[in-house]
């Protein structure tokens, strides 16, 4: 895994909580993450700080790559630092060579579907009940791609 500018386990699993609460992954998930040389991981400082403010996640297949994870500090949304990110992955990608991105929001995140539309992906699926709930229920899934240009 790469950290670009800006991370460390700690730091990530911090904001991560910050960001998607009871959802956030742990600090030894994200150390895993580090070490498992099948993901890349961007992160941002804050300008002129080395205080994470954002970070993305990606999974790199022969074919395809997956964003498993994106979260922005609360105190910094709307201010374009996801569309950094994600601008990041698309030109990752496709200097990579490869066909796709790819995936998987839960049905009531409407911040990030419309995110992921607005960098050109596409609903291609809806998976029922994939995400545990509060309360023993679940969330379906809505399944995303957007094309790379090669
Ligand atoms: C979703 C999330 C990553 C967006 O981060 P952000 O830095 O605020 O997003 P940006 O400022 O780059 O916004 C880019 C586009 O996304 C869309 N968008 C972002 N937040 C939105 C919101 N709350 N409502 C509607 N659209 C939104 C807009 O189209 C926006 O484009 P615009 O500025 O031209 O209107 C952020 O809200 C977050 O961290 N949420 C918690 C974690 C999460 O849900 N991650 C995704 C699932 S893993």
């Amino acid at each position: 895994m790469i950290i670009e500018r800006a991370g460390g386990a700690e730091a990530l699993a911090a904001l991560d909580g910050r960001a998607r609460g009871r959802d956030a992954w742990s600090v030894s998930r994200f150390e895993a993450l580090i070490d498992d040389e099948r993901y890349r991981l961007t992160g941002i400082a804050a300008t002129g700080t080395q205080t994470l403010t954002a970070f993305a996640v990606v999974s790199i297949g022969p074919f395809d790559l997956e964003l498993e994870m994106i979260a922005v500090d609360p105190d910094h949304r709307c201010q374009g630092l996801a569309g950094r990110l994600i601008t990041a992955m698309i030109e990752q990608g496709e200097a990579l060579g490869l066909e796709r991105i790819l995936l998987e929001v839960r049905a009531g995140n409407e911040a990030a579907q419309a995110l992921y539309i607005r960098y050109g992906f596409s609903v291609d699926a809806r998976r029922a009940g994939y995400y545990p709930q509060a309360a023993g229920e679940r969330e379906d899934a809505i399944l995303m791609s957007r094309p790379l240009t090669r």
